[in-house]
Parts: structure tokens; C-alpha cells; sequence
């Protein structure tokens, strides 16, 4: 048995654990840094209150705060030009995974000669980076937590992943309170996305011990607590179940892989603009209902775990119970199918062959339980 491991060199997981990010800056020895953020965190004053922690810290900050909610090329070069002209020795990023995607981009980019693309793929960083400091403000991609950033082609939208030991971040800052202004809709939809990263690194076919004891964790902390969290989004226990469990969920599925929902979720984000956390949530319980069958004993156990059914319940009976309970989360989520959300439903027919074709390909479908056929891929995007 062999696996490796990438994770945060440090983490800090408290209520108001933003306010140690000027002293763990300094620690790291950094005294320029760029400020990566988005206008949202702008306009809610929050970029303004990291800038005087930093300052006061006796760091340097430029502000970069042009991220949106598909960062492109264009965008991680912007930064990567501000970061040069303004002499920076690194990068904290404030903000959801857009943001920490954007900022781990233009940290690889600043430490290595050629352009944005060629950081893209799996294991293309040929120089060493520092890592960036992280602190996110929503509870899903888990991307502070991960070696993995998903970065658009500003020259045909067409949407690049890049895994590599270098998108690592150095210290992850999870300050719960910081999640609390996320609105009902996109706690529970970016909920769902960190679920689907436990329940498939759990079950992916590069799991091992150390992602297993990650994933079933996350897979209770979140089952116990996103409903809470979207019903009430000041329930401060719900909201650092809803950060802890992403965090755990992202280190699992970075180091196992995720597996067909990522592979069909892309597919259905790149043709309909349909956000990431989102089409996830739209598929997760189809796929699992489809995958179920080969690998009951691991599905059995994340029921068991997310307290589905009884201690002495067969394996049978808590596989049944995950199909029925996902589905009536999404329910009770008000998640949208295609259909509501409102994509043209001929337009869907039209496209499922070529989305099919696309999700067959995608990496992480050879590492599902099951390696469908992509008629039986389609199967399953008719059937939401
Ligand atoms: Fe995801």
C-alpha cells in the first residue's frame, strides 16, 4: 500500500479566526501581500477590515478585488501583473472558491515562466510556489483545502482544471462567522457540492484510510447541520459544522478524486450555466441511485454515518434510506431540476449526447464505483 497526502501546512478553524491573519502572515515571513477578493466582500467591508488587519500587522497590501464568480485567464493575469508592479511576496485570499481558485492561479503564475494555461492539468507546476493564505466565506468547493483550481479559457469560456502539489494552500484560515451573510439558496446548493465531494472521495476508487476517515466525517457534520444552516443562517454550530465538514470533504476528494456527478456536473455547467454547486445538487441523488448497487457496503457505511438508519439496519436498508433522504433534501432544498431552473427542455434533449460524451471522458469518471457507458450516462441526464 502506498498513498500520498497534500493538505494545508496549517490550518486555524475558529469563530473570528480571520482576526489572526495579520500575525500568521507575519509568521510566515511575507510583508507584501496581495489582497485577492471579490466586489461582493468589497462592498460588505470586508476587504477594508483584512486590510487593516494586515496593516496593523506591519503588512503591505494591495488590493486586487476583480474576481467574479468564473475567474478566466484574463483575470488571473490582471492580478498576476498587479502582484509584479506592486512587488508583492504573496497572496491572501478572502473569499469563496471563485476567489481561492483565482489567487492559487496567480500564485503558481508568479513562480513560473510561461503563461496561465500551462499551469493547467494534472501535475504541470514545474517550479516550487509559496503558498497563498486562505480564508473562505462559504462552505462548499472546499478549494482552500485542496490541490485543485478550475480556471476558465477568457478566449472560448472553456473551463480549465489544474491539480498540482502547487495549488496547496500554505495556512487555511476557516472563520465560521465569515459564512453567515451566505443567503439560504447558495448555502444549501454549495452544501450539497461538499457532500458530493465526501460521499464520492468515500466511494472513489483511490480512497484510502486517511481520505475515508476525512469523508465520513464530513458526510455527518454536514447531513447534521445543513438544514439548520439554511433555515437559519446565524445558527453559529450549523454554520462551523457546514465549514468544517466542507474543509474535511475538500482534503478527501482532493486526495481520492471526485466521480460521476463532478464528470456529468461540468458538462451541464459549461452548456447551461448552471453554477457549480448547483449542478451538483441537481444530479447527486440520480448518480448515487445509479451507482449504489456496486459498492453498497461503502454507501451503507456514509448512511450509517450521516445517521440514516438504525445501529443494526442492513446494508440494503441504509443504502435505500441515502437514495430517499438525498432526494428529499434536494426537495426540501427547493433544488432546482434543469427544467425549473429553467433550461429550454428540447434544448436539454438536444445537447445530452454531446454532455454524455463530454462527462464519458472527464477524469474523475474512472475513478466511480461504476464506469458507465455513456448511454448509460444519458440515462441519467434524462432521467433529472
Ligand atoms: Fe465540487
Amino acid at each position: 500500500m502506498r498513498y500520498e497526502l497534500d493538505m494545508p501546512g496549517r490550518s486555524i478553524i475558529a469563530a473570528d479566526a480571520r482576526l489572526d491573519v495579520g500575525r500568521e502572515v507575519r509568521r510566515l515571513g511575507w510583508s507584501r501581500v496581495l489582497l485577492v477578493s471579490d466586489g461582493f466582500h468589497e462592498a460588505a467591508g470586508r476587504v477594508e477590515e483584512m486590510s487593516r488587519l494586515l496593516e496593523k500587522a506591519r503588512i503591505s497590501v494591495s488590493v486586487y478585488s476583480r474576481v467574479n464568480c468564473e475567474p478566466d485567464t484574463k483575470i488571473v493575469e490582471n492580478g498576476l501583473s498587479q502582484y509584479q508592479a506592486d512587488g508583492c511576496d504573496a497572496i491572501v485570499a478572502l473569499g469563496g472558491g471563485s476567489v481561492i481558485d483565482a489567487a492559487k492561479t496567480i500564485n503558481a503564475a508568479a513562480h513560473n515562466p510561461g503563461g496561465v494555461k500551462q499551469l493547467m492539468g494534472v501535475n504541470n507546476v514545474t517550479r516550487p510556489c509559496t503558498g497563498i493564505l486562505a480564508v473562505p466565506t462559504t462552505a462548499g468547493t472546499g478549494s482552500e483545502a485542496t490541490k485543485v483550481v478550475v480556471i476558465s479559457d477568457s478566449e472560448n469560456a472553456v473551463k480549465m482544471t489544474g491539480r498540482d502539489r502547487a495549488f496547496v494552500c500554505a495556512v487555511a484560515v476557516l472563520d465560521w462567522k465569515l459564512t453567515m451573510s451566505m443567503p439560504p439558496a447558495l448555502t444549501g446548493a454549495v452544501g450539497i457540492d461538499a457532500l458530493t465531494h465526501a460521499i464520492e472521495a468515500y466511494v472513489s476508487r483511490q480512497a484510502n484510510t486517511f481520505t475515508d476517515a476525512m469523508a465520513l466525517s464530513a458526510a455527518g457534520l454536514i447531513w447534521r447541520s445543513i438544514r439548520r444552516a439554511v433555515e437559519n443562517g446565524n445558527d453559529e454550530d450549523a454554520r462551523r459544522d457546514m465549514l468544517t465538514g466542507s474543509f474535511l470533504a475538500g482534503i478527501a476528494f482532493s486526495n481520492a478524486s471526485v466521480g460521476l456527478v463532478h464528470s456529468m456536473s461540468e458538462p451541464l455547467g459549461a452548456c447551461f450555466h448552471v453554477p457549480h454547486g448547483l449542478s451538483n445538487a441537481m444530479l447527486l441523488p440520480a448518480v448515487t441511485r445509479f451507482s449504489i448497487e456496486v459498492a453498497p457496503d461503502r454507501y451503507a457505511c456514509l448512511a450509517r454515518c450521516m445517521n440514516l438508519a438504525d445501529e443494526g439496519a442492513s446494508d440494503e436498508r441504509c443504502c435505500q434510506m441515502l437514495i430517499d433522504e438525498l432526494y428529499r433534501l434536494n426537495r426540501e432544498l427547493n433544488i432546482a431540476t434543469p427544467a425549473a431552473y429553467g433550461i429550454d427542455k428540447s434544448d436539454y434533449q438536444d445537447t445530452i449526447e454531446k454532455m454524455a460524451l463530454d462527462a464519458s471522458k472527464a477524469g474523475s469518471t474512472a475513478n466511480s464505483p461504476v464506469v458507465p457507458t455513456i448511454e448509460q450516462i444519458a440515462g441519467i441526464y434524462r432521467s433529472v
